[in-house]
């Protein structure tokens, strides 16, 4: 397993380019289980993810080809399984996403459970729940989710709790059921939207994207003609950046981004002192050297603070000056950064849902172990602050979810390296 070994103490300045958004690139992808017609996809991020994702696609038997560019095109006509392995869904938990998809259109599905992970038991009941009331038989044994349809048909589903996962399959189902498919208290993060533009480029029928009610019109098929569509900029890729030229008193310029999908994050980044300017699709932050203050945050669906960010913003009060109060409210056990971040001098203490930071003005470096994707982008964010050389281990979370992370920080400025094992 490989590793970053960051030396503290750099500050971070120049200019970088955002990879578009993997929680944006792996409903697409599975949605293009839909098209009749081959679609090309494009900004599609270079991560793990989504070669695990290319990889389900193709264990189904359709045709998938990738261009100079990066630029993915995808053809269903060859599909022959109608499958995602536990073998490939234990790696990534997004996998269930096929399920709405390969129902709706094909009226069957195996889609392995995708069982817990360290953040929480994450389950999946709310998929299930509105598949069967949209008609379809559901069994599971053996680990698997077995579904069936003849045609599935729309109806008027209330979620019981946001789900970013949960919107997307339902919508997805719905785009070819019979009727119209009503979802309330639906998520209206950004990549939700994304994916709600993408479907209907495809040809289905979506209205109140954006919103926590979003009504679904079924249509017979989708057939697009030469459809290439490039997916949003990453904004946690955008916002981990962020913090990180903050963390070090840095100043930044992040092309290629989305501001306004990052709003919440802007103004706290702003609490913390920072100057940041912003454009169309660009954002500037400058520290001017300063050593942040600490901030606040409560996680909660968008467009409040993402849990995504968390952990990045955790690190970052470690290292503020003053006390910072940091709830968790979307997943049960995200806090297993601050155990680590406290082997590097962090002052924490955890009381359930709620971690209390006391800033200090510098970590120590020490060896640290990843145990989930923004985890593990915190304690780089950590390491970039800390006295001596961290080693971040179990890297490979990192790696499926930012491109090139170690050669995106070297480029402003940061003392980074990966060790092969
Ligand atoms: C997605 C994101 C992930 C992000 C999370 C919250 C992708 C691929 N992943 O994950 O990066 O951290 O949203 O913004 O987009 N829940 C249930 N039953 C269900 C579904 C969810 O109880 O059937 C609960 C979960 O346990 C969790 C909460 O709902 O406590 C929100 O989870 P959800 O929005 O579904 O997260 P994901 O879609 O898995």
């Amino acid at each position: 397993m490989d590793k970053l070994i960051i030396t503290g103490g750099q500050t971070l300045k120049g200019e970088l380019r955002i990879s578009g958004a993997k929680n944006a690139a792996l409903p697409i992808l599975a949605a293009t289980l839909l098209s009749e017609t081959p679609v090309k996809v494009g900004n599609v991020p270079h991560l793990h993810d989504i070669t695990t994702t290319i990889a389900l696609l193709g264990h189904m038997g359709i045709t998938i080809t990738i261009d100079e560019r990066l630029n993915i095109e995808i053809d269903t006509q060859s599909i022959s399984r109608l499958e995602a392995p536990y073998e490939l869904v234990k790696t990534m938990r997004a996998s269930i996403l096929v399920l709405g998809p390969l129902l709706s259109r094909f009226g069957k599905a195996h889609v392995s459970l995708p069982g817990g992970c360290a953040i929480g038991t994450r389950p999946v009941n709310i998929h299930l729940d509105c598949l069967t009331k949209m008609g379809a038989e559901i069994t599971v044994k053996n680990g698997y989710i077995h579904a069936s349809a003849e045609r599935l048909h729309g109806t008027h589903l209330v979620m019981d709790q946001v789900t970013v996962t949960g919107t997307e399959n339902i919508m997805m189902a719905a785009v070819l059921a019979e009727g119209t498919t009503i979802i309330e208290n639906a998520a209206k993060e950004p990549e939700v939207e994304d994916l709600s533009h993408f479907l209907n480029c495809l040809g289905a029928k979506i209205t109140g994207i954006g919103t926590s009610t979003i009504t679904i019109e079924g249509v017979e098929k989708l057939q697009p003609k030469d459809l290439f569509y490039k997916i949003l900029p990453d904004r946690i890729e955008t916002g981990t950046y962020l913090t990180a030229a903050a963390i070090t008193g840095g100043h930044i310029k992040l092309k290629d981004t989305h501001p306004k999908s990052l709003e919440i994050v802007i103004k706290k980044l702003r609490e913390t002192g920072a100057e940041i300017t912003c454009g169309d699709d660009w954002i500037e932050l400058n520290m001017h050297g300063q050593r942040p203050k600490a901030v606040s945050i409560d996680t909660a669906p968008f467009p409040a603070f993402p849990t995504d960010m968390q952990a990045q913003f955790t690190a970052l009060n470690t290292i503020a000056t003053g006390t910072s109060i940091i709830t968790e409210t979307v997943f049960e056990n995200r806090f297993m950064h601050i155990q680590e971040m406290q082997r590097m001098g962090a002052q924490i203490t955890i009381k359930q849902n709620t971690a209390i930071c006391e800033g200090i003005p510098e970590l120590t470096a020490a060896p640290v172990m990843a145990t989930d994707l923004r985890a593990s982008a915190s304690l780089v964010l950590a390491g970039l602050v800390a006295k001596g050389d961290t080693i971040v281990d179990r890297i490979y979370h990192i790696d499926r979810g930012y491109e090139c992370i170690e050669e995106k920080l070297t480029q402003l400025g940061a003392t980074i390296r990966r060790v092969p094992h």
